[in-house]
């Protein structure tokens, strides 16, 4: 089975969707768990409680996501 291509795609109205085998590190060089060989998704409305990840708040947060491109 190959790996599939490594990309970040940003989403109109939600997240950012991670696929391929890019690890995760918070900013003390920690790296965080993810799902091996399934995509992750990160927040980018700063509304998740469960950040980095994306927890479905960009649907109802109160956010512009055309501000952040
Ligand atoms: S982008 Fe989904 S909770 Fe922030």
């Amino acid at each position: 089975m190959s790996t599939p291509e490594a990309r970040i795609t940003i989403s109109a109205n939600g997240s950012l969707k991670v696929e391929g085998d890019i690890p995760l590190y918070d900013d003390q060089g920690n790296r965080l768990e993810t799902r091996e060989g399934k995509p992750y998704f990160l927040c980018r409305c700063g509304a998740s409680e469960k950040k980095p990840f994306c927890d479905g708040r960009h649907k109802i947060a109160d956010w512009d996501p055309s501000l952040l491109g």
